[in-house]
């Protein structure tokens, strides 16, 4: 991932509502401008995507999923299976659900990869799947999407 050239934090204050008397003070404008590889305050060292960052954003990218699919634990399936616990699920394996023949013989375990090829093209990774919408072209939108099912996992 490619890093900004130069981060801005612009912080505005206004000073005035602090300020014990009746007087107010002009908003107060700072610019920090910082080179890449300048060492950075510590409040503001964070990784670009961390894991919690990655699930906020997959859960985000699910929206497109939720019209099908429900995530609760125990929540009733929708147009699709419920999503719940899908990562290390074999694939066509959630009792009660009328999954296709192409998926219920599919024969393979959810992990991030099959996830990935699925997800990028449902019905050539899995010809015959009843799943003919959902596909994610953006690989890290993708990714996003496997790390909040991973995280429903647990
Ligand atoms: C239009 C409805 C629809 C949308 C939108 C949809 N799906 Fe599905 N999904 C289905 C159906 C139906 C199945 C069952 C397919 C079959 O039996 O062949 C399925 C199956 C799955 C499975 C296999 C589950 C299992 O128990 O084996 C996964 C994983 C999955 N979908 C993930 C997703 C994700 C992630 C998204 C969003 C990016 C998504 N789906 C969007 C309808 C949808």
């Amino acid at each position: 991932m490619k890093r900004a050239s130069l981060v801005l934090f612009i912080g505005l204050a206004s000073l005035g509502l602090s300020a014990c008397g009746s007087e107010t003070q002009e908003p107060v404008e700072q610019i920090v401008v910082r080179e890449p590889g300048a060492e950075a305050p510590v409040a503001e060292s964070q990784p670009v995507a961390q894991s919690g960052d990655l699930v906020a954003a997959g859960k985000a990218a699910f929206a497109v999923c939720s019209a099908c699919h429900s995530v609760e634990a125990g929540a009733q399936s929708g147009i699709g299976p419920n999503l719940n616990g899908v990562v290390g699920r074999a694939a066509g394996s959630l009792e009660g659900f009328g999954y296709s023949g192409a998926m219920s013989e599919a024969n393979l375990t959810w992990d991030a990869g099959e996830l990935d090829a699925f997800l990028t093209n449902p019905t050539a990774k899995i010809p015959g799947t009843t799943m003919i919408a959902g596909s994610v072209n953006d690989a890290d939108k993708r990714a996003a999407i496997i790390a909040y099912l991973s995280s429903l996992s647990q």
